[in-house]
């Protein structure tokens, strides 16, 4: 019978065929292992010698990593195979043998697998990293779907900027200069006066001259919209939406969370209510002494990490040295110090960063926007996200609403990930008194006649109403525990990198 690795339980004692690649493979004299992988998980399929015809089994044996084969036999469980059964191999055809496989289970630079994105995606991180991206994207459609919300597209080509110029990607439209969209936002508020409660869902541009961990040029937002909605309302819109996204997550994809090792027990804590803070109370935080000791401790374990994980590395490359292995056990370090040197060079990563950003977070001064590093450590002091609200007015885009008890701020948020991710959603309350937006579209030097239509929707039956955005592939990030966003999408835009 036809299956798959994911539905192998169901076949237990049975004759089953198994179409995929060969993720690795060892073997002796009389019997040989093969790792399969076929899109839905991992199986190792046991070949004895005698129990598949002789030229099978020597064609079998010389297989190199990703050759192709359709390759069948009983299935039994097996709690030591990766997903738990095994196949007894009984016969198998080969599609197309490989050799010379560029990726190899050694290490790799990351540009090295940038460029070999197209090969690269087939690797376990990969693979799970976008399981769970594409669980993330079915859970964020259900909740708007259940929850009484119209989907409207929003164009990607625009006239005029939603988000700040400087990020603008200008293409050239039959001559006229139109721009790449960086939010379907504003085209959502016409939306959300005929629906009520919409949402789009799409590629996002944004001309990031940032290098960062957290910025792609090209990346995937989905945005809420709602008339008649306060700040309170929009706060608890979006908790029950993360908390629901993380939740999903956790019942699909706990095999690849775990592979990942993704912070499992504390993806469990996601739950409402999240923290709230205002930003002047954040930045209270960040220039308070409790900052100072906050960030000298973290130093402190970051070393202490530091100092195990070298004493473990040292200890598998003393074993190596003196040898005697077995061929198993030389395999299981070579996977194990690739991990446990990118942990160190992860580590050694932070302890560099560690005193500039303690320095940033005591010289923050009120009104400057929260940059990455104040945002980790915010994040970093609270064990489940953390809403910061209320942010200086000149630090913000036109279309936020003016906070009528304290004109300075506005009425937005943006939410923080847990385990110091920081941003992964911007919102706000947007401004619904004609007078006062065109007085902040004047203030922005944005032409008024630009704007017309979006004036207009001030002058006709203006509600108050808001949204906000989320960003999938730092979601994804933070959800999996990938440090770079640039893993979290398959082929990722950057402004130094376009992969392949
Ligand atoms: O905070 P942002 O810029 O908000 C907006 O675009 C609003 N118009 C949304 C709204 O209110 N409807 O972006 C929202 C989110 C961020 O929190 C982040 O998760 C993601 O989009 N994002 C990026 N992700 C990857 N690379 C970039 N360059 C990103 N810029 C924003
Ligand atoms: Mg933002």
């Amino acid at each position: 019978m036809k299956t798959t690795i994911n539905k192998l339980s169901e076949c237990v004692g049975q004759e089953a065929e198994l179409s995929g690649w060969v993720y690795h493979s060892r073997h002796s004299g009389k019997v040989a292992f093969i790792v399969l992988r076929d899109g839905t998980g991992l199986c190792q399929c046991v070949i004895e010698k005698g129990k598949v015809a002789d030229d099978v089994f020597e064609q079998l044996i010389r297989l190199g990593q990703e050759s192709s084969l359709v390759i069948a036999g009983v299935v039994r469980a097996e709690p030591r195979s990766p997903g738990g059964y095994e196949l007894a191999v009984t016969a198998a055809q080969i599609i197309c043998p490989t050799q010379d496989y560029p990726i190899t289970p050694k290490e790799h630079g990351t540009e090295f697998l940038m460029k070999n994105r197209h090969l690269h995606l087939r690797s376990q991180r990969p693979w799970c990293i976008g399981r769970i991206r594409h669980t993330v994207i079915d859970a964020i459609r259900r909740f708007f779907n259940d929850n009484g919300f119209t989907l409207v597209d929003t164009p990607i080509f625009t006239a005029a900027a939603g988000e700040g110029e400087q990020t603008l990607f200008e293409v050239d439209y039959f001559g006229k200069p139109m721009f790449l969209s960086q939010t379907g936002q504003l085209y959502l508020e016409c939306a959300a006066m005929s629906f009520g409660k919409v949402y789009c869902f799409g590629p996002t541009f944004r001309a990031e001259k940032s290098k960062t961990r957290r910025h792609l040029t090209e990346f995937w937002m989905v945005e809420p919209e709602v008339a008649y909605i306060d700040l309170a309302g929009l706060l608890e819109l979006a908790e029950n939406f993360v908390s629901g996204i993380v939740r999903r997550v956790l019942k699909d994809n706990r095999a690849e969370l775990e592979a990942l090792g993704a912070d499992i027990a504390t993806l469990e804590k996601i739950a409402p209510p999240f923290y709230r803070l205002t930003y002047t109370e954040a930045a209270q935080i960040l220039t308070s002494e409790r900052t100072v000791k906050f960030m000298a401790g973290q130093l402190e374990t970051f070393k202490m990490q530091k100092t195990a994980i070298e004493k473990q590395i040292g200890d598998i490359e003393a074993a190596e040295k003196a040898g005697g292995l077995k061929q198993w056990q030389k395999d299981k370090n070579t996977k194990l110090l690739i991990d446990l040197r990118a942990e160190l060079a992860e580590l050694e990563i932070k302890i560099e960063n560690n005193p500039r950003h303690a320095q940033l977070a005591a010289e923050f001064k009120w009104g400057k926007d929260l940059g990455g590093s104040d945002e980790t450590i915010i994040s970093l002091m609270h064990d489940k996200p953390v809403f910061v609200t209320h942010y200086p007015r000149a630090a913000k885009a036109f279309y936020m609403k003016t906070d009528r008890g304290n004109r300075k701020v506005v009425e937005n948020f943006d939410l923080l990930a847990s385990q110091g991710f920081g941003e992964i959603i911007g919102g706000s309350v947007r401004e619904d008194d004609y007078q006062s937006l065109l007085d902040r579209i004047g203030e922005e030097g944005y032409k008024p006649e630009d704007y017309a239509w979006y004036l207009d929707l001030r002058k006709y039956g203006s509600v108050p109403h808001g949204g906000f955005g989320l960003g999938v592939e730092r979601t994804v990030a933070w959800i999996t525990g990938e440090r770079h966003i640039r893993q979290c999408i398959a082929f990722p835009r950057m402004m130094d990198n376009v992969c392949i």
